[in-house]
């Protein structure tokens, strides 16, 4: 199935190549009814529509995880630091105005399941089996590995483990990615199914 954007991606703020778009789309259409998507790192919603999508097709759900207080490079003075997102009242990044407002003009109010708190939080109580996790949250190395720890066990067999900004080389982009990427590969219990420009699909066996 052609995956058709219920609104132009490339006008949406968010780090998220159209290739990339694509295919999480297709993993989430395949996965997605076998078990809900749960997605880390949601920002201002762009792959949570393309997995929202695939999800609406198969009457699923995608869980968007985020605090809404971006990662250390959307700080101020940092690199991705967007003043548009910046809360003065509270002198905070706040992203959640704007996921909310892409997420209703996607037509994804009924399948999109914000779940705003940090990634550690969201796991404590955690009990449902899912077709897809997808990882794309804070990419120091303490938060990818608390992400992967925290979230992996709970996919099921067959399903979709997705992980963003894989650079094998370090001149390219940061490496926790990566690390956790070679963590699952490790653990035999992931076989690497495509590359997708920085995109990596594994399935869990
Ligand atoms: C690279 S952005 C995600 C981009 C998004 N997937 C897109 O399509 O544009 C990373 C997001 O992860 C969130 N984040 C970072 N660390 C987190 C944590 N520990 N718990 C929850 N969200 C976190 C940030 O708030 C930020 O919105």
């Amino acid at each position: 199935m052609q995956f058709i954007p219920p609104l132009d991606l490339d006008q949406l703020k968010g780090f998220l190549a159209k290739d990339e778009a694509e295919a999480l789309f297709q993993a989430a259409l395949l996965t997605s009814k076998n078990g809900p998507v749960l997605e880390i790192g949601s920002y201002c919603g762009k792959s949570t529509i393309c997995l929202g999508m695939a999800c609406r097709e198969n009457g699923s759900s995608v869980f968007a995880l985020d605090h809404h207080r971006g990662s250390e490079e959307h700080q101020q003075g940092e690199y991705f630091h967007d003043p548009d997102l910046y809360d003065p009242g509270s002198a905070q990044v706040d992203t959640f105005r704007e996921f909310r407002r892409n997420i209703s003009a996607a037509g994804l109010d009924n399948t999109v399941v914000p779940i705003v708190a940090a990634s550690e939080l969201a796991a404590r109580h955690w009990n449902t089996p899912l077709g897809m996790l997808f990882i794309d949250g804070g990419h120091s190395l303490d938060a990818a590995l608390a992400d992967y720890r925290c979230w992996v066990g709970h996919l099921l067999r067959g399903g979709v483990l997705a992980i963003h900004d894989i650079f094998p080389d370090a001149a390219k982009g940061g490496q926790a990615p990566y690390a956790i990427l070679r963590m699952a590969l490790n653990s035999g219990l992931f076989e690497e199914t495509a590359r997708v420009n920085s995109l990596a699909l594994l399935r869990r066996l």
